[in-house]
């Protein structure tokens, strides 16, 4: 579904990706992991296009993404942060609905959606609706990130450390609720963690990057059990053979 072909980036004369190439499928929970720095944003970035390649070429359904209207590309992807950027003058509400008004959604239609995924979250519709966001938690925010960027289904999810800000308890929450609607909506989701123990519990495969290179690409057990360097088996627990 989304496709890497040789891409490389350049700031000046410094490489920060170098020939990546490979491809993520429809439906699949996709992690990138990595050491700070190793280029897992970049990577995440050039996908909605707020970066682009240098070399090479990331295809969306076998179509360029630079042969894609920015819009239409941008609608299709939801995209969380770690730090999200509720709009502090709008309600939980109107957060959540921001993309729905774009799309012209009526506001029956729209509210009958932002209350099920409230529900669904663990924030009662009744309870939190109409509240602002500086009277919620870090956690809640957070949920309200994710139904803010799931709402109008877009087919693809992209996550940059979403939880790696919050409390173990509501980041276990989080990985759960997004796995539930990763599952029940069949999103593409690729998602970038600094974080093993979160990589092994959400991704189909995992793409271990390491200073602009992806060192390899797998399901967790084959990488477990036969990591490509020693830097995968020591991120793995350190089992070399
Ligand atoms: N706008 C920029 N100009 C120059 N260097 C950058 C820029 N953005 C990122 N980099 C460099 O690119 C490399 C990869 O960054 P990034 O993709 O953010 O890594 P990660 O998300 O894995 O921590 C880093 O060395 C970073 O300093
Ligand atoms: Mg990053």
């Amino acid at each position: 579904m989304i496709r890497f072909e040789n891409v490389s980036k350049f700031y000046g004369r410094e490489k920060v990706l170098d020939d990546l190439t490979f491809e993520i499928a429809e439906g699949e929970f996709f992690v990138l992991i990595g050491p700070s720095g190793s280029g897992k944003t970049t990577t995440l970035k050039m996908i909605n296009r707020l970066i682009d390649p240098s070399q090479g070429a990331i295809y969306l359904k076998g179509k360029k993404i630079n042969e894609i209207s920015l819009r239409e590309l941008r609608l299709d992807m939801g995209y969380v942060l770690q730090q999200i950027a509720l709009f502090p003058n709008l309600t939980v509400r109107e957060n959540i609905e921001l993309i729905p008004e774009m799309k012209g959604w009526s506001k029956a239609q729209r509210l009958e959606k932002t209350k099920g995924l409230l529900d669904k979250a663990g924030l009662p519709a009744d309870k939190y609706l109409e509240r602002y966001p500086r009277d919620l938690s870090g956690g809640e925010q957070q949920r309200v990130g994710i139904l803010r960027a799931i709402i109008a289904n877009p087919p693809i999810l992209l996550m940059d450390e979403p939880f790696s800000a919050l409390d173990p308890i509501s980041r276990k929450q989080l990985q759960d609720l997004t796995l539930s609607l990763q599952k029940e909506l069949g999103i593409t989701v690729v998602f970038v963690t600094h974080d093993i123990e979160e990589a092994k519990k959400l991704a189909d495969r995992i793409a271990v990057f390491q200073e602009g290179q992806i060192i390899q690409v797998a399901n967790p057990k084959d990488m477990a059990k036969n990591p490509a360097n020693d830097f995968v088996a020591d991120l793995f627990g350190g089992d070399r053979k």
